[in-house]
């Protein structure tokens, strides 16, 4: 299994590119299935989840196709089969995004419950409330949902849970409402940047969708959509992970594809932790203004600060001349991260939805384990600006969701390796769908 070696103390710094947004690609990507022709995205992010994605779509009968590295083609006309196996959904629990668009295209679907994951309880009780509500009748057997419509109906959806609006949730009954005879109303519906990116690319396909960015989305349904090109959205999330590898490194990064309106929570909550950010455009110089300041930071859904960087802040409040509280209200128990980094010597304290960090002069450098995407984010943080070296381990966890780290801190005068036993390698899904062998399934 790959893992990745830093020998910290290194100052990141350099220039460096924000690839397309994960949780945009993978709701869009989705999204084809319901639209008949073909779709070219640009700015395409190439991750393990997008390359998942990409099988659970080829499975359906869609065919892709590579023009250039971040830019692909997907050609929906001849889906022939409805069923998203265990095997997969339980490797990106984002593949239940296709239940919707299925659903609306095909009037049937049956996807594999995700089951267990690594930052919490994830049920998905309210994707099926909302496309009940919609009309499809929804049975769960042997593991799998099995949803079925001959016509889908508008409605009044109230999409909360105990922990607010979901993101997927909201992209899923998007996808399905704008294929829906009349108007849904989705109340509680989900602000993020991404599901805005999915209504925006729906919207340019036919839809009309509005309130987008709101908790109130107003759906009127169409007869069908077409098929366009669109760009997907820098990812937030990997940007202001990057703004974190300054301020841990005590760096100077210029960041290319920071949209501020899509992070103004994180910028505020990194510029009290006593980072410089000088926004202009698309770009962000990020360094630090003085000590790493102590916080009192509560992760929650947009446009507060994400939970997405909230495993990454507790890295960097380790090493903040003070005690700090990060708690997240979005995954309560997505707290894995800390048992390790107390391995490289953080003061970190568990408590109810949260960790009490006490700052530290400096972590050490040790083999630790990734547990999810973002806690080895977090990790990689860490091993950055510890002394000595840092061995992560399941490292597959990162290739989920950024794309090339280890080619990109490289870059910016990091010391790292990524390593498969023993030797050094690139992963495994680089050599995936390339221009020149650009085809990975037919029509068929
Ligand atoms: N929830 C329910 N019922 C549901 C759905 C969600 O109670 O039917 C709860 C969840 O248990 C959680 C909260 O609502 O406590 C929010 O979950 P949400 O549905 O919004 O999460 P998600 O859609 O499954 C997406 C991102 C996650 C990100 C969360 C929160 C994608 C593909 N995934 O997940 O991204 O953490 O929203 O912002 O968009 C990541 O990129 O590392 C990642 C985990």
């Amino acid at each position: 299994m790959d893992e990745l070696r830093i020998r910290g103390g290194h100052r990141l710094q350099g220039t460096v590119s924000v690839s397309g947004a994960k949780n945009a690609a993978l709701p869009i990507m989705a999204a084809t299935l319901a639209i008949p022709g073909r779709t070219i995205l640009h700015n395409f992010p190439r991750l393990r989840d997008t390359n998942s994605m990409i099988q659970l779509l080829t499975q359906f009968g869609v065919a892709v196709e590579f023009l250039d590295d971040h830019t692909i083609a997907l050609e929906s006309s001849a889906v022939s089969t409805c069923r998203a196996d265990y095997e997969l959904v339980r490797t990106m629990r984002a593949s239940v995004c296709v239940l919707g668009p299925l659903l609306a295209s095909q009037g049937e679907a049956c996807v594999s419950l995700p089951g267990g994951c690594n930052i919490g309880h994830r049920p998905i009780d309210l994707h099926l409330k909302g496309l009940s509500a919609l009309g499809a009748e929804i049975v769960i057997d042997q593991g799998y949902i099995h949803a079925s419509a001959r016509e889908l109906r508008g409605a009044e959806i109230y999409l909360s849970g105990p922990q607010g609006s979901t993101v997927t949730g909201t992209c899923n009954v998007m996808s399905a409402a704008v294929l829906s005879r009349g108007r849904t109303i989705i109340q509680a519906a989900a602000c993020e940047p991404e599901v805005i990116d999915l209504g925006n690319f729906l919207n340019a396909c036919g839809a009309q969708i509005t309130g987008l960015g709101t908790s109130t989305l107003t759906i009127d349904g169409v007869r069908e959509l077409q098929a366009v090109e669109y760009t997907i959205i820098p990812d937030r999330i990997e940007a202001a992970t990057w703004m974190m590898a300054a301020g841990i490194t005590d760096g100077d990064l210029t960041i290319e594809g920071v949209r501020d309106d899509h992070l103004t929570a994180a910028i505020e909550t990194l510029r009290t932790a006593g980072l410089a950010i000088d926004l202009q455009d698309e770009t962000a110089r990020v360094r630090r203004a003085g000590d790493l300041q102590p916080l009192d930071v509560v992760a929650l859904p947009f446009p507060g600060f994400p939970t997405d960087l909230q495993a990454q802040l507790t890295a960097m409040m380790c090493l903040a001349s003070g005690t700090s509280v990060v708690t997240d209200r979005v995954f309560p128990d997505r707290f894995l991260h800390a048992a390790e980094l107390l391995r490289m010597g953080a003061k970190i304290r568990r408590e109810s939805s949260g960790v009490i960090i006490e700052g530290v002069n400096e972590l050490s450098g040790a083999c630790v384990m990734a547990s999810d995407l973002r806690a080895s984010a977090a990790l990689v943080l860490a091993g950055l600006a510890a002394r000595g070296e840092t061995v992560i381990s399941r490292i597959y966890h990162l290739d989920r969701g950024y794309e090339d780290l280890a080619g990109k801190l490289s870059r910016l005068d990091a010391d790292v390796e990524r390593q498969k036993g023993g030797r050094p390698n690139t992963p495994q899904f680089a050599g995936a769908p390339t221009p020149s062998a650009s085809k990975t399934s037919s029509k068929g």
